[in-house]
């Protein structure tokens, strides 16, 4: 009902501004499942021009980097929580993704916080890369957009943030776990759930 009513606003607002709108994906767990490639853009060196690197985790961008600075770290810690999303957060997901530890999610959020730079992905919509994965709990990045979307990393970890907030407490879901989808206004969404790694 809720998300009736939520996506005849949308429309509304989408017939209203005369663009269509995106559909809320992904739609199913296939397109979910397989590693893509995104791009990081930061500096790696306090002076230096930002650089980008193409990879299918975070870990495979640091190890390329590594071989560029051999003593890179993701060092810089940021602020937590300062942005929460506009937008509407889906703690039941019709095509009923696995679930993933809370536990280990909250671990992908910190580490998530210590990354700088901006993560970047191809055209949607449902273009999903998973930015974060352990112990079977996985945070993907969904870009519905037709153009590329680059959004700062860290910013995913607030959003996987909003979705524990949010969905923990939903439902009679299995203990510590959770899953979740939060959409932010500019057409990009995060997925938290569970992962193959
Ligand atoms: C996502 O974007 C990448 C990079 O542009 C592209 O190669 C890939 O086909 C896109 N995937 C989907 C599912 O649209």
């Amino acid at each position: 009902m809720l998300l009736k009513t939520t996506l005849l606003t949308m429309l509304l607002l989408a017939a209203k501004e005369g663009k269509s709108i995106p559909a809320h994906t992904p739609n199913s767990l296939s397109s979910i499942s397989y590693e893509t490639d995104f791009v990081w853009t930061g500096r790696i060196e306090e002076d230096n021009e930002p650089i980008s690197f193409t990879g299918s985790s975070l870990q495979h961008i640091e190890a390329q980097i590594l071989e560029h600075k051999p003593d890179f770290s993701w060092s810089r810690d940021i602020e937590p929580g300062n942005s929460r999303v506009e937008g509407d957060i889906l703690c039941d997901i019709s095509w009923k993704p696995s679930f993933a530890s809370v536990f280990h999610i909250r671990q992908g959020i910190s580490h998530l916080h210590k990354i700088h730079g901006d993560c970047v992905n191809g055209p949607g919509p449902g273009n999903c890369s998973r930015v974060s994965c352990s112990y079977r709990s996985g945070i993907w990045f969904c870009n519905d957009n037709p153009h590329p979307m680059s959004v700062p990393c860290s910013t995913f970890g607030d959003r996987a943030w909003d979705i524990i907030e949010k969905c923990y407490a939903f439902g009679d879901f299995p203990t510590d776990s959770v899953h979740g989808q939060v959409f932010d206004k500019d057409g990009w969404n995060v997925i938290v759930a569970g992962a193959d790694c």
